[in-house]
């Protein structure tokens, strides 16, 4: 721990770490944040557990990595707009993020980070995945490195099945097909190799949640490529796994990380508090 204030804890040898003590409903010293902020960009993904975060304490902690978005997709908390309920009820069989993705990369400036708070978790189950897109990118060949240099991706928050748009309903407030229609979908093209701007890191910026096509491509033509690096990224020795309970917190990276929530708890209720989070 050397001169450290905070306990770091590795969850995986990929990504992810367990912070320890650090009440996050208090204010933050600065000492404490910088060491926060360092396990942020070395782990990608940090978590603490038993924090008791009434929504304007998590937007306050929000704002000290930067501005708090507002969900466009959802209608926020009363008292705190810049928070998105994301709660699946027992009678609720679709899931909502239950695919590898980072958060709206349809957006010309994409969320920084994500921070999602647990209100109320099942008794197994509904657990998220987290993948290091780094490292995936460390390990491809020269060849591939090369060849994907240059190419962009188009991403939509269209969601393009029906699926996806049920999973909507696992956001209280959220659009559905019934209130959302094409003039609501937004459109952004990201290079496909992103150099992280705080680590200099490069990472895979692709998913099939909300990416389209390469540019300059049709879907088509694009497929093969998309599916290799969606599953090269998805390959467990990339990944770690996190198990919620009531009062924990997570907070991802979304430049250099992907996640995935495990849709495995038909008949409980989950109910999730999240914020998005962008450049101040
Ligand atoms: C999300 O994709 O932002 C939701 C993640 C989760 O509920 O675990």
């Amino acid at each position: 721990m050397g001169n450290r204030t905070i306990e770091i804890k590795r969850l995986s040898g990929a990504i992810g770490a367990e912070i320890a003590g650090v009440d996050l409903s208090r204010d933050l010293t600065n000492r404490q944040f910088d060491e926060i902020h360092q396990a942020f960009l070395d782990n990608l993904v940090i978590f603490f557990r038993g924090q008791e975060l009434p929504p304007d304490r998590q937007v306050a902690l929000a704002r000290r990595f930067g501005k708090p978005m507002v969900f466009r997709f959802a209608k926020g908390m009363e008292e705190a707009p810049e928070i998105t309920e994301v709660v699946k009820e027992p009678n609720q069989k679709k899931g909502f993020g239950d695919m590898w993705h980072s958060d709206s990369c349809y957006l010309e400036k994409p969320p920084i980070a994500t921070m999602l708070y647990a209100v109320e978790t099942p008794p197994y189950g509904g657990d998220t995945m987290f993948a290091n897109t780094c490292l995936a990118y460390d390990a491809l060949s020269d060849g591939m490195k090369a060849m994907i240099a240059p190419m962009r991706v188009v991403f939509s928050s269209a969601l393009k099945s029906e699926g996806g748009r049920a999973a909507n309903q696992a956001l209280r407030g959220g659009m559905t097909a019934t209130n959302m229609d094409k003039a609501d979908s937004l459109e952004a093209e990201h290079p496909l190799v992103r150099t992280h701007p705080e680590t200099g890191r490069k990472g895979l910026y692709i998913n099939t949640h909300h990416g389209v096509r390469l540019a300059g491509m049709t879907e088509e033509e694009s497929k093969p490529l998309f599916t290799y690096l969606c599953n090269h990224i998805a390959q467990p020795e990339f990944t770690c796994r996190f198990r919620w309970t009531p009062g924990s917190l997570a907070l991802w990276d979304n430049r250099a990380a992907q996640h995935f929530a495990i849709n495995d708890y038909h008949g409980q209720r989950r109910h999730m508090r999240r914020v998005t989070i962008g450049a101040a």
